[in-house]
């Protein structure tokens, strides 16, 4: 078990902060939660400034409820503090990467990845289901967000 001293603070970034990095903060803190580890800090936050002080979209909310997975977020854009605040930076896509630095300051710690970089089964793109006519995307949004927490906490051991 990770003890206090082994607690990162981690920012997950999507395009608006409604959909998956509000997902990605809930699942990784329910698997935090389950395996006990403490003292960790998970936010998100958005790209685009369109849906700031707004909870998550319906179907990311309906998602999480048939998963019994809390979910609690209101939305927020990504600061230039959130560089050095914060350990690691997770991006969704490429396109969210390319915008998250090109929002960096000159000198940040944080680390800039895919969260998609640390599912064992290498899918590499957590897609924007915004669009979607239902919640298929959402729920897939859901199960990659799992394996990706699972498969991130596994690489600090
Ligand atoms: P998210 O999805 O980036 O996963 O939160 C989106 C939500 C809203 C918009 C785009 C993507 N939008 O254009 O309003």
């Amino acid at each position: 078990m990770a003890s206090g001293a082994d607690a990162k603070k981690v920012l997950f970034i999507c395009l608006g902060n409604i959909c998956r990095s509000p997902t990605a903060e809930a699942v990784l803190n329910h698997v935090l939660k389950q395996r006990g580890y403490e003292g960790w800090e998970v936010d998100s936050g958005a790209i685009g400034s369109w849906h700031v002080g707004l909870g998550p979209d319906r179907r990311a909310v309906n998602v999480m409820k048939r998963h019994n997975i809390p979910m609690d977020h209101k939305a927020r854009q990504l600061t230039k503090e959130d560089f050095n605040q914060f350990d690691y930076i997770f991006g969704m896509d490429h396109e969210n990467i390319s915008d998250i630095k090109a929002r960096a300051p000159k000198t940040y710690t944080a680390k800039i990845e895919l969260f998609g970089s640390y599912d064992p089964k290498k899918e590499l793109i957590i897609r924007d289901p915004y669009y979607d006519d239902d919640d298929k995307g959402f729920e897939k949004c859901y199960e990659q967000c799992l394996r990706c927490s699972e498969g991130f906490l596994d690489s600090l051991k």
